[in-house]
């Protein structure tokens, strides 16, 4: 890895409520503050603190444009927007996928969580992978020597069972 960069980073990400959750009149016990995120038992008000790379608050605080691009409501909002989250994650992974070096980005969580949002995006709403590529053929459109391999590999495996067949296929293949 180039000096200076850390190998691995770890974010965090909390999204609003979908319908469900609000029909529920569900209560976010999830707070961040800076890169720690907070979580608070309903119950009786105890509070854990997790500290990672990144804590991004999406859960509220943010307003449409006319292009149906989330932002943070005010100019100092605490919201992560997409382009946020491209420019802490994928831009790190961009410049050392620059200098020769793979580089892999793995989200996790439970279906609705919000990956394909960030990882991917949804209408105007671009995820990392989509911007990357903007970048990357930026670059490119702009180099002289326009001769570049680029290899982007991108699965999704969802539940134990497909994931170790998945796993069994590419052993064998
Ligand atoms: N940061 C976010 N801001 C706004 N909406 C979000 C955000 N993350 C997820 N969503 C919405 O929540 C829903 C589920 O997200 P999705 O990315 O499809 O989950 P997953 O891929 O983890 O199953 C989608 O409708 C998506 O638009
Ligand atoms: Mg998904």
């Amino acid at each position: 890895m180039p000096a200076g960069s850390d190998s691995v980073k770890v974010a965090v990400r909390v999204r609003p409520f979908n319908q469900r959750e609000k029909n529920a009149g569900s209560k976010c016990i999830i707070s961040m503050n800076g890169k720690t995120t907070v979580i608070t038992n309903p119950v009786n008000g105890d509070t854990k603190s997790f500290s990672y790379d990144h804590s991004y608050w999406s859960h509220s605080d943010f307003t449409e444009d006319g292009e149906g691009i989330y932002h943070p409501a005010t100019p100092e909002g605490h919201y992560a927007d997409q382009k946020t989250v491209f420019n802490d994650l994928g831009k790190g992974v961009l410049d050392n996928a620059w200098q020769g070096y793979n580089a892999a980005l793995f989200a996790y969580g439970q279906t609705g969580s919000g990956k394909s949002y960030s990882m991917i995006g949804y209408g105007a709403n671009k995820g990392i992978v989509p911007i990357t590529c903007e970048e990357l053929f930026k670059v490119i459109d702009g180099n002289e020597d326009k001769e570049k391999q680029l290899q982007i590999l991108q699965f999704e495996k969802e539940g134990e069972q497909e994931a170790s067949e998945t796993w069994e296929n590419m052993a064998a293949a």
